[in-house]
Parts: structure tokens; C-alpha cells; sequence
């Protein structure tokens, strides 16, 4: 299982393009954990997960995944976290079982046919289209392929940018379901988010990230959830500001 804090970022300094991007952020999330990264657009959220996957590099600070320092021990770093990227790419001429056992080889690992539709059933992806390309399949559906994916890797940490997006409001709440489920089962989980009402309803904690620093944090209430009034207040003041 390793170290009860997941992901740590300690006073973290990107520079992108010559310019600084993030500029000292702090905050950890612990495993059984969702920690909703909130923000306008370019404010450094998707740079956030670059740095803690080692596509970007700090300027200054540090990175911990599973307690080690992404610097030292890339490989057992990614080993350790399923990404969900803003746009998934996954192969439109293969079904979502073909794209699912492509990718876990191309992670290195071995997975059965069983084991892939079990995680399609998580998801709740339609058995009747688990054999056709994904050329076939809406938004909502394609987006399930790839959390299924990141569910078999089965890795103590997920990170996902902007998983809800485009997504209709009732799969929206069926993935937040699915989350919250992972993290009470003790995942850590990263979610890049706009969604202000989303957030709410499955983090236990929020960080707000305007022009690359951590301005805010917030904390649900043991056994409550955070207040979306307070948040979207949050959110909206800086954006006018
Ligand atoms: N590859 C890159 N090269 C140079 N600058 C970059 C690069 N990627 C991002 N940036 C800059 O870094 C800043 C933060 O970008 P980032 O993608 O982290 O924002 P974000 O919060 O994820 O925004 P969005 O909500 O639009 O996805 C922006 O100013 C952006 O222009
Ligand atoms: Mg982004």
C-alpha cells in the first residue's frame, strides 16, 4: 500500500515557455481521498498533473508520488498512477474490449477477457456495444472505455483532467458514483474540474488554482459535502477580480 499520502506537491514552482505557470503550490491527497483541482482556463491545472506524471518538470519545489520524488523515480511513479487525459486517445476502428486489451499490454500488463468486462460493467457500458468500434460511440461512452482503463490498471492513484466534461448530467453523477467509489475503496484520486456543482458532490477537499497559485482550500465536513454556494462564490469573485 505504501505511504498514507499519495501525492504531494511542496512548494512547487513550473515554468512553461519562459514563463512561470505554477508558482509555489502546496497540498497533498491521501489515499481514500478525491481532491478536486478547480480553475479558470490557463490556470495551471492540467499542468498540475504534468508535473506529478513527469511530462513537465519543476523549476523549484518538489513532486512525491507514493513518497518518492518524480524526479528520482519516474518509472515507480507512473507505475503507481492511471491519467485520464483531457482528450483520451483510444483507437476509433477497435471495440472497446480491443482498445482496453491493446492499452493494459501497452501498460505491460496482462489482463483476461473476464477482467476486462468486469471493468466494463463498472463503468456500465452497454453490453451491446462493447463489440463495435468506437467510431459508434457518443461522448458519454467513449469516456467510459477510458476510466475502465484506468480501473484495470488499478493503480493506488488516478489523476483525471476534466473527466465530466461534455458528459450529460445523469452520466455525470453515474461517474462521480463511480469515483467516489474508488476513493472509498482507497484510491487517491486527482480531479481536474470547471464543475463547481461536481466537485462538490464527490471531493472531500477542493484546491482553487488562479494564475498558478492555490489560493483557496476547502474541506468537506466529516460526513458532509462541501458547500457549492461558498464555492462558487469562491470560484466567481477571483474570475472578476
Ligand atoms: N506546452 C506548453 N508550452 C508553453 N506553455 C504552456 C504549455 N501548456 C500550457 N502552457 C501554459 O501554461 C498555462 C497553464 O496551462 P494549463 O494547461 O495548465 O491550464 P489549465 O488550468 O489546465 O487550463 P484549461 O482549463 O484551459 O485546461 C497557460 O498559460 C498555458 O498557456
Ligand atoms: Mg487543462
Amino acid at each position: 500500500m505504501g505511504p498514507r499520502l499519495k501525492l504531494e506537491a511542496e512548494q512547487l514552482h513550473v515554468n512553461r515557455g519562459g514563463r512561470p505557470v505554477l508558482s509555489g503550490i502546496s497540498f497533498a491527497v491521501a489515499a481514500g481521498e478525491v481532491y478536486g483541482l478547480l480553475g479558470g482556463n490557463g490556470a495551471g491545472k492540467s499542468t498540475t498533473l504534468s508535473t506529478f506524471l513527469g511530462f513537465v518538470p519543476a523549476a523549484s519545489g518538489r513532486v512525491k508520488v507514493n513518497g518518492l520524488d518524480v524526479d528520482r523515480d519516474l518509472a515507480a511513479a507512473r507505475r503507481s498512477m492511471a491519467y485520464l487525459p483531457e482528450a483520451a486517445s483510444l483507437y476509433e476502428h477497435l471495440d472497446a474490449r480491443e482498445n482496453l486489451r491493446y492499452f493494459v499490454q501497452l501498460a505491460g500488463m496482462s489482463r483476461s477477457t473476464a477482467d476486462i468486462d468486469l471493468a466494463l460493467d463498472r463503468v456500465s457500458l452497454a453490453a451491446g456495444a462493447r463489440g463495435r468500434p468506437l467510431r459508434e460511440y457518443s461522448k458519454g461512452m467513449r469516456q467510459k472505455v477510458a476510466i475502465a482503463l484506468a480501473i484495470l490498471r488499478d493503480t493506488d492513484i488516478l489523476l483525471l483532467d476534466e473527466p465530466t466534461s461534455g458528459l450529460d448530467p445523469a452520466a455525470i453523477d453515474e461517474f462521480h458514483a463511480l469515483v467516489r467509489g474508488l476513493a472509498d475503496a482507497g484510491k487517491a484520486i486527482l480531479m481536474v474540474t470547471h464543475d463547481v456543482y461536481g466537485a462538490c458532490q464527490v471531493a472531500d477537499r477542493i484546491g482553487l488554482l488562479r494564475g498558478g497559485q492555490l489560493v483557496n482550500q476547502f474541506a468537506a465536513p466529516t460526513g458532509g459535502r462541501i458547500d457549492t454556494e461558498t464555492l462558487h462564490r469562491a470560484f466567481s469573485a477571483g474570475a472578476s477580480a
